[in-house]
């Protein structure tokens, strides 16, 4: 069955770029993203790794751990890394997960054997420091990720993790936040003393707290 919201993350061993991973005990405590692409050597997974190697210090900044998954075997993912250094201008320094078994991807039902049965989907999962899944994409192979969402997605979560608030449309870092629906105005007004605006009873609207 595919894994839902609030689920923990299956745990796995597997072999990386970086050497044999216990998945849980790499994570830590940190936050993690684990994303699979299809195949390696392929035009539209090399921009994608490109662009999350770009996107390393944004991710170490958040305190998310990443690694990337397909069903090629390591010395693979290996010689390809050499390709994204040469053709995206960043070297992959977070881990790949060899799949030949698919042992991880079944684990995740990354197959969607209706679009492809042997290559895995575009799957990304985010995954809090208790290890349940916060965060589900799919994309199809012929769609590239956007990794800005997925940095947007990551702040709205641990903004929402600390305070009892919610995040509107397209919000990003900084901007106006809305305050949960479970929150009563009684509970409100003793999490922000300093206030807020009532667009209607249940759209209540205040500055992004603890900045
Ligand atoms: C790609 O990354 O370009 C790709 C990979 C597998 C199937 C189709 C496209």
């Amino acid at each position: 069955m595919a894994l839902r919201l609030g689920d923990t993350a299956p745990d796995f061993t597997a072999e990386t770029t970086q050497g044999t991973i216990n998945f849980h005990e790499w994570l830590g405590d940190s936050w993690g993203v684990l994303f699979s692409h299809p195949k390696d050597f392929t035009p539209v997974c090399t921009t994608e790794l490109g662009r999350v190697a770009h996107l390393a210090p944004e991710f170490d900044r958040r305190g998310v751990r990443v690694i990337g998954l397909s069903v090629d075997p390591v010395g693979s993912h290996g010689a390809w890394a050499d390709d994204i250094a040469e053709t995206q201008g960043a070297e992959v320094e977070f881990p790949l997960i060899a799949d030949p078994d698919r042992v991880v991807s079944d684990l995740y039902d990354m197959i969607h054997p209706n679009a492809d049965d042997t290559l895995t989907v575009r799957s990304v999962f985010v995954i809090g420091p208790d290890k349940k899944v916060k965060l589900t994409l799919t994309y199809p192979a012929s769609t590239g990720r956007n990794f800005d969402e997925v940095l947007r997605v990551i702040d709205s979560l641990q903004l929402t993790a600390k305070y009892k608030v919610a995040t509107p449309a397209d919000w990003s870092q900084g901007e106006d936040v809305i305050i949960g629906a479970a929150v009563s105005d009684e509970e409100a007004a003793e999490l922000f003393p300093d206030g807020w605006t009532t667009v209607k009873p249940y759209l209540r609207v205040l500055p992004q707290p603890g900045r």
